[in-house]
Order: structure tokens, then C-alpha cells, then sequence
């Protein structure tokens, strides 16, 4: 049983899991080596706490209690008695090993070291140990108290034992758990690549605008934000670095290939939200988002069945690979970034003949290797098979 929890790096990441463990009853400690790190931590929490206690989700007690399961250190000494750790600070191997080579000193021979990382191997992170099999992924997903999914990650040196404790943690702490590889991307940040990639190529191929595109996610798709709207929210320089990380690490597979448009808003500074340009422009109060005069329906029709089937043919993929199960791979996509619909359910639900049909006139058209059809597709459509 997980009592204590040390949390390495109190920023948007280990703060927000501090919160989901303190509020499951842990004891926690959040370290981090800048003193206003934590002092905003801190404050930030007793914020939020004051937000939840006046809608009502929780009431003054619960509040106390919260806060004070949580406790601020400075030095990482001070989660030797941890049961289990996270580690949530800069995304830098060397820097990560490191700390996890220190804390591994300080700690008892059965604690879990896990690492919050979006895109390092966990493999890689667990060489730093003496104990490797301790080491694994949990891999929340941002604002960590709000969303429900969280991707475990067993490395190759993982013990059963580690994975075993890990995904009953996170269970207990009230979220939905789908286990992954160790492979780029693990499942969201892979699956989800071409929501962006492909909405990018439409519009780079001068399809459509950014309007549109979105326009016919949201109304077509039911997705709640398009993915230029997404792309804005998320911040081009992060989404473009993710895209570029996923990109390399598959060693240039071109079904990741970045995007020029995305590259050049990031190094322009139109980051979206966050500097109030992106591919919308948020200084203004007209509402930036609706397409101007008419939209063709078929045209909408035939960009989100494009975006759609590269989407299905990616999670096929990640199955095809053992990846993830079926059902982790719907879960994650669904609770991680808040699809309508699990790809692999919606793949069975348009029929697994025609998304061959729709990759293969894909491909017939470009003769790219992005377009090619997952294997395991093929197979189904050839066997008659569905996914459930
Ligand atoms: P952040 O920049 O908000 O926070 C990192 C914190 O770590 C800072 O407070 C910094 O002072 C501290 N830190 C740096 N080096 C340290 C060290 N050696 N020892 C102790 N503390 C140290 O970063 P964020 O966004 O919270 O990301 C943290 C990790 O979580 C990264 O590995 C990132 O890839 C991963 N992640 C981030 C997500 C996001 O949406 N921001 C989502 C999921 C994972």
C-alpha cells in the first residue's frame, strides 16, 4: 500500500500530481530545488482549494486535510521514507539521471521511482539505478487533478511487482489507467499526431483554411476543439517540439513529419493563447473562429473523413505493434484528450473496408509513405473482423 509519496519538481506537472495524491490521502512531499517553485506551488494549491471549497466539491476540512498531506521540502533527502516517488522536473536525460542516481541513496530498497516524462525512454531514465526494476512511467496528462487518464509505463528492466503497485496507486487515486510500451509518444502522443499533422497538410495543400478545418472537427466529428483551436491552446512551440521529438525518435518515419506552417508560426512567436496570436487571433473579441460565408458540406465532409481515417490508422497501428490494448488505446484518446469517440470503437462503427478503402486513396493519390494502411487493418477488412 502507497502512504507516502515524494514528488521531484513543483511545477505545473508535480504540483498538479501532489494535489491528486494529497487528496487521495498520501502523505505527500514536494521537493524542488527553487525555493519560489514551491512557494508558488503552494499558493496555487490554496487557490484552487478556495475555488473547489465554494462550488461546493469539497468543504473546509477537506481543504485542511489537502493541504496538510502536503509538505514542502528543499532537499531530496527528505523523501527517504517514500513508498513511492515522481519525478516531474525538466525534460533532460542527464539531468533526470542524476537525480534519480541520488535519490535511489537516499530511499528504502522497495520504493517505486517512476518518472512524469512525455517523451525520454523510461528505459534510458531506469539505467541510472542500481535497482532498475523499480523504475517505471506515469505519465500524467495537464491540469494532472483534472484529467482522468494517466499512461503507465513499464520499462524493459520493470518488475511485474513495480507495475503491479503502480497501476493499483493510480487506480486508487481515482483515475483511468492504460498501460503502454515504452515506445515515442507512448499511446496519446503518438495516436494523436495526425489531428494536427494531417489538419496542416489540408491546409498546406491549400484545401482549406484554419476555420475550416476546425469547423468540420467540431460540427462533423463532435471533437470539442478543432485542431488549429487545439494547437493554439497547447502553444505551437510545445506541440511542434512534441511533433519533432515523436519525429526523430521513429527514426524520420514520414507519417510524423513535421509541419513547416507550425514550424514558422512557433519561430514567428505566434504561439497561440499564451501571446495571444496563433492560427486565431485572441486580442480581439470578435469571435475568431467561424467560417466566413458559405461552407461546402461536402468539402467538410471529406476533410474530417481524411483527418478521421489517419487518426483510426494510427491507433490501428499502435495495436498492430502491442502498443496497448484495445481498450487502453480507446480510454486514452477519449480521457487523455477528450475524443468523442475511442478511434478503434469509431473505426467499427464506419466500417474497417472502408477506412482500408480511404488510406488506399490516400496513398493512390500521394504514393507517400504516410499514407500507407496499417497491416492490421488489412488483415481485418480481408477477415471480415472488427475491433469489438
Ligand atoms: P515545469 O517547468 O513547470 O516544472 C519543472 C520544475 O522542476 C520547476 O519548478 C523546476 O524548478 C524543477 N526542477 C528542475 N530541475 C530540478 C532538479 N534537478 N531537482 C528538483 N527540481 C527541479 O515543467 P512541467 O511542465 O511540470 O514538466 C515536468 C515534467 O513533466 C517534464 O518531464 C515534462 O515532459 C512532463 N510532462 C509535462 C506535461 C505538460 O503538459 N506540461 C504533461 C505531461 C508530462
Amino acid at each position: 500500500m502507497i502512504k507516502k509519496v515524494g514528488i521531484i519538481g513543483g511545477g505545473t506537472m508535480g504540483s498538479g500530481i501532489a494535489q491528486v495524491a494529497a487528496t487521495a490521502g498520501c502523505s505527500v512531499k514536494l521537493y524542488d530545488t527553487k525555493t519560489e517553485a514551491l512557494e508558488k506551488a503552494k499558493a496555487d494549491l490554496e487557490k484552487i482549494m478556495d475555488r473547489l471549497v465554494e462550488k461546493g466539491k469539497i468543504n473546509s476540512e477537506e481543504k485542511q486535510r489537502i493541504q496538510n498531506n502536503i509538505k514542502y521540502v528543499n532537499s531530496l533527502k527528505e523523501l527517504k521514507d517514500s513508498d513511492l516517488t515522481i519525478e516531474a522536473i525538466v525534460e533532460n536525460l542527464d539531468i533526470k539521471k542524476n537525480v534519480f542516481s541520488t535519490l535511489e541513496k537516499f530511499v528504502s530498497d522497495d520504493c517505486i521511482i517512476a518518472s512524469n516524462t512525455s517523451s525520454l525512454s523510461i528505459a534510458s531514465i531506469a539505467s541510472s539505478l542500481q535497482k532498475p526494476e523499480r523504475c517505471i512511467g506515469i505519465h500524467f496528462f495537464n491540469p494532472a487533478p483534472l484529467m482522468k487518464l494517466v499512461e503507465v509505463i513499464p520499462a524493459v528492466q520493470t518488475s511485474e511487482e513495480t507495475l503491479k503497485i503502480s497501476v493499483k496507486t493510480i487506480t486508487d487515486w481515482g483515475k483511468t489507467v492504460a498501460v503502454a510500451k515504452d515506445t515515442p509518444g507512448f499511446i496519446v502522443n503518438r495516436v494523436a499526431r495526425p489531428f494536427y499533422g494531417e489538419a496542416l497538410r489540408i491546409y498546406e495543400e491549400g484545401i482549406a483554411s484554419f476555420a475550416e478545418i476546425d469547423t468540420a472537427m467540431k460540427e462533423i466529428g463532435g471533437f470539442r476543439m478543432g485542431p488549429f483551436e487545439l494547437m493554439d491552446f497547447i502553444g505551437n512551440d510545445v506541440n511542434y517540439t512534441v511533433t519533432e521529438t515523436v519525429f526523430e525518435a521513429f527514426y524520420y518515419d514520414p507519417r510524423y513529419k513535421p509541419s513547416f506552417t507550425q514550424k514558422r508560426f512557433a519561430e514567428a512567436g505566434y504561439l497561440g493563447r499564451k501571446s495571444g496570436k496563433g492560427y486565431y487571433n485572441y486580442s480581439d473579441d470578435v469571435s475568431p473562429r467561424a467560417v466566413e460565408g458559405d461552407f461546402d458540406s461536402e468539402k467538410a465532409e471529406q476533410i474530417f473523413n481524411r483527418i478521421l481515417v489517419m487518426l483510426i490508422n494510427e491507433a490501428a497501428d499502435a495495436l498492430f505493434w502491442n502498443i496497448a490494448s484495445a481498450e487502453d488505446i480507446d480510454n486514452a484518446m477519449t480521457k487523455g484528450v477528450n475524443y468523442p469517440k475511442g478511434l478503434l470503437a469509431w473505426a467499427d462503427e464506419k466500417g474497417i473496408d472502408w477506412c482500408v478503402k480511404k488510406m488506399d486513396e490516400l496513398y493512390d493519390e500521394y504514393h507517400e509513405d504516410r499514407y500507407r494502411c496499417s497491416p492490421l487493418l488489412r488483415r481485418m477488412s480481408q477477415g471480415n473482423i472488427k475491433f469489438y
